[in-house]
């Protein structure tokens, strides 16, 4: 059996620089017809030269295969003058909490001084994307959050608000109270929970922010995700890190998911008898919310056996060694991945 998905779109990426990202952009171009890139580079990427040099970097990672980066600039004070210049070149703004994830150091310490920068990408129609976690309890953080979310949704009526990588029921709960807001979910939190991450050895490929939460949650996410929620668009929030700095004291957060994205979506939403939701999730849903127009491009998945690889060059995907019931018909997984790996990871 084979299915084919039209033009899917991955809503939240991480695809670093130099060596990681020659390594780790082919597996998002091979799966999917554009990305959302962030702008939380050791640099963070905070004004249009940044965007522009980026983007080349990326279209050279990707080589022939067609793949759109969706550009974000890294929030800070913006002049209205910057946010007209990089309009047409950006999807939208992404804000971090200052040091709340990996290199956010220069995100935003004081939520009162934002409403200027917000109040003009509301007047620019230039969607704001926000990491919302508090720095309180671990698995509390997104739940707290929600009163920012609120604070944002109701100041600012027409912003185009997405809440990044949601993880909670009470973040569900939410979305369906505010129109304007729509939201991105990862893989992972669709499939694990703290247990997973930390009930039993304890697993530095599964750790990443937001923590992923509990079974209740998990499957408040699921119900909405699986039953077709059309504010919901994937985000695989795949944050590749070398092993030396996941398998070590002080383990970075993000889990590699990129090489496994659409072949356990699809084992995801066939295995609960959704597979006829999976299309909007993974593209309808935010070509719609963004307006998203781009040449269409179609994916095709066979139902074959894939074991993942343990590992492509020194870091490892996210569902490693266990046997999927889908593959790629464009397969990363093979010669070309290991050759691409000869760099610094
Ligand atoms: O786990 C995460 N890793 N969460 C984020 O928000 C950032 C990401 C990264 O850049 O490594
Ligand atoms: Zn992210």
């Amino acid at each position: 059996m084979e299915l084919t998905l039209d033009t899917p779109l991955d809503m939240h990426l991480h695809l670093r620089e130099g060596d990681m990202l020659r390594l780790v952009a082919p597996f998002s171009a091979a799966q999917f017809a554009g990305g959302v890139v962030m702008p939380n580079l050791v640099q963070p990427v905070d004004s249009l030269e940044r965007v522009r040099a980026y983007r080349a970097a990326i279209a050279a990672a990707c080589g022939a295969e067609p793949f759109v980066p969706y550009m974000t600039l890294f929030f800070r004070d913006y002049s209205r003058e910057e946010l007209v210049a990089a309009k047409e070149e950006i999807i939208g703004v992404k804000l971090y909490p200052a040091g709340i994830t990996t290199q956010s150091e220069a995100g935003v310490r004081d939520f009162d001084r934002i409403g200027p920068t917000v109040a003009l990408l509301e007047e620019l129609d230039i969607p704001l994307l926000v990491h919302g976690e508090t720095t309180g309890f671990v698995m509390d953080r997104e739940e707290e959050f929600l009163a920012v979310y609120r604070w944002l949704a109701e100041t600012f009526p027409r912003l185009r608000l997405v809440m990044e990588h949601i993880t909670t029921a009470a973040a569900i709960e939410f979305l369906d109270r505010f129109e304007t807001v729509a939201a991105t979910v990862t893989l992972h939190h669709l499939l694990i929970t703290l247990d997973d991450v930390a009930g039993s050895l304890l697993r530095p490929d599964l750790f990443c922010k937001p923590i992923a939460k509990t079974p209740r949650d998990r499957a408040a996410l699921r119900q909405a995700v699986l039953g077709g929620h059309p504010r919901l668009l994937f985000g695989s929030d795949s944050a590749p890190h070398p092993r030396h700095k996941k398998e070590c004291l002080g383990c970075a957060a993000g889990v590699f998911s990129a090489p496994v994205a659409l072949p356990a979506l699809v084992e995801l939403f066939e295995q609960a008898g959704c597979l006829e939701h999976l299309p909007a999730f993974v593209s309808a849903n935010a070509r719609r919310l963004y307006r998203i127009e781009l040449p269409a491009k179609g994916v095709r998945l066979a139902r074959l056996p894939w074991r993942v690889p343990e590992h492509y060059a020194r870091v490892c995907p996210f569902l490693a060694g266990k046997t999927l019931g889908w593959k790629l018909e464009n397969d990363m997984a093979g010669p070309v991945s290991i050759e691409r790996g000869q760099g610094r990871w």
